[in-house]
């Protein structure tokens, strides 16, 4: 995971936000090609799910609204997690994401341990040395324990957590789990009293949700429908991790998808599942590296008949890339409930009113765009060299081609280069480079995970054949096309 926060910072990617003041926990930037990544993805979200489809149309609702929507949707009175304070260092946890264990030695409880929730193997990693530091201060250096049983804080008795170790001390400096609202507060107009009080939004989703009736009726949309948003959540996270996964700024991709009540839903949400899956491949992610984990029991919302997230393997674990949730009417029943306003919807073909239900696919931009440098980043030899590449999906590379001279010092041969360039940036984000020895060239593009590199040379200049040389990222292979042909196979690669 260093590697690919460092990678990220050098290579203009994403960059930790107010570096220039010390770095701001959980915000980030991103640099001249990592604005790119994200651009691609989001219009390729956009083109698959709602321009190429006849049902779903899109939406771009603010980030401040009425607080009443907060409250109806749930999000004042619950959208919190537990949080857990350490005494000494005022550092705060979320308790579901700090296990501990007793540690066992003979049969009888000796300490206990604590580590963040980071994956399976890493925990037993950071426990093991806990126990390791813990035994020596208690002079049992090199006794044998027991396997961990690791729960969460939120699974610890009062009496345990008065011995559980703090993670940040070593020492048992926790209070007890509390409820934390994650919604950032913000005071709205000139007045600041309890009156004026406004939130930014912690999803896009209930935007679509209290929108359904404004946007049905004037696009003429009948049910089964969607409507897509692209755009910013804030959440306050109590303890953002691991990079980019889990800021308290972040974009969602979602939809809402506006179904008949009744069983049709698991039909639905099936094909959704699909068509989700088949939008990740398409962004280049790397199929081994991603899977399915479907909510059951005490996972599932109670309001929610359905919902399966798709993982992927990060390098520090598992964990949720996306949310299909089957929401039922919950949605629409709260806004009716909440603001006195009918949103039901009159169905032509069966003279039947009704709520509509829905399937919500919930993609979150900056996820994806870290499942995208992880699944790109490789390393292989050429011509006995390490060399180090982004092997990004030509659709998501933010440069999709570089034009190369083969020298600078030929006028001729440099202006033909520079047409091509001159041609092909109307379209697409691609680079001219005339700064070395070809190699080392093709070198820098590897990096940053350009695609295609097109060097002119003088066969263009002087050959019948216009011929230029397109070099291929992954594979290093070189081929010779005429110049004038070069648009067309841009477009099938990048386009296609
Ligand atoms: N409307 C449903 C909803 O917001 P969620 O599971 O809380 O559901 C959906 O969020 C997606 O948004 C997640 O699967 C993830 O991709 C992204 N997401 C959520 N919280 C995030 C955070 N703090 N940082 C980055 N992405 C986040």
């Amino acid at each position: 995971m260093e590697d690919i926060v460092s990678l990220c910072k050098r290579r203009g990617f994403v960059i930790q936000s107010s570096e220039l003041y010390g770095g701001y926990g959980g915000f980030y930037d991103y640099g001249h090609l990592g604005v790119e990544v994200k651009r691609n993805i989001k219009d390729h979200w956009w083109r698959t799910f709602v321009q190429s489809r006849d049902d779903v149309v899109g939406l771009d609702s603010s980030i401040i609204a009425n607080p009443k929507i907060w409250e109806s949707s749930g999000h004042v009175g619950g959208f919190s997690d537990p949080m857990v304070d350490c005494k000494e260092t005022k550092l705060r946890f979320r308790a579901d994401q700090v296990f501990w264990s007793p540690v066992v030695v003979d049969g009888n409880i000796v300490t206990y341990v604590s580590v963040h929730e980071d994956s399976p193997e890493s925990m037993k990693k950071e426990g093991k040395k806990m126990a390791k530091k813990l035994l020596k201060e208690m002079d049992m250096k090199g006794a044998d324990y027991d396997d961990f049983s690791f729960k969460d804080l939120t699974e610890a008795t009062e009496e345990e957590m008065s011995k559980i170790p703090s993670p940040a001390t070593g020492t048992p400096t926790l209070t007890m789990p509390r409820d934390f609202n994650l919604m950032f507060e913000t005071s709205v107009g000139a007045q600041t009293d309890s009156a004026s009080k406004g939130y930014l939004r912690p999803e896009t989703a209930q935007g679509i949700f209290v929108n359904f009736k404004n946007v049905q009726g004037p696009a003429r949309m009948k049910v089964p429908f969607g409507i897509a948003q692209i755009g910013k959540a804030f959440r306050n996270e109590i303890t953002p991790r691991n990079f980019i996964f889990r800021s308290r700024e972040f974009e969602q991709m979602e939809i809402e998808y506006f179904i008949q009540p009744g069983e049709g839903w698991a039909d639905s949400h099936k094909a959704w599942l699909s068509d989700s899956k088949d939008f990740l491949l398409s962004l280049g992610l790397r199929p081994s590296l991603l899977g399915w984990d479907v909510h059951e029991g005490d996972g599932l919302a109670h309001y929610a008949n359905a919902c399966t997230d798709v993982t992927f393997r990060f390098p520090f674990g598992v964990s949720e890339l996306m949310g299909i949730a089957a929401r039922g009417d919950y949605d629409l029943q709260a806004h009716t409930a909440g603001s006195g306003k009918s949103l039901e919807y009159f169905d032509e073909s069966t003279k039947e009113k009704y709520v509509p239900h829905v399937i919500e696919p919930s993609l979150g931009v900056d996820r994806v765009f870290l499942a995208i440098m992880c699944s790109a980043y490789a390393e292989d030899e050429v011509g006995g060299e390490k060399r180090n590449f982004l092997k990004f999906h030509p659709r998501v590379a933010p440069v999709k081609a570089a034009v190369l001279p083969l020298v600078k010092n030929k006028e001729e041969l440099v202006g033909v280069a520079r047409e091509l360039y001159d041609k092909l940036k109307m379209r697409w984000n691609v680079d001219f480079d005339t700064g070395g020895a070809i190699g080392r060239r093709y070198r820098r593009q590897d990096e940053v995970g350009t695609p295609f590199c097109i060097t002119v040379d003088f066969d263009t200049i002087e050959k019948e054949g216009k011929e230029v040389t397109v070099r291929f990222r992954d594979t290093t292979e070189q081929i010779k096309m005429c110049i004038d042909d070069v648009p067309a196979f841009l477009s099938k690669e990048v386009d296609g």
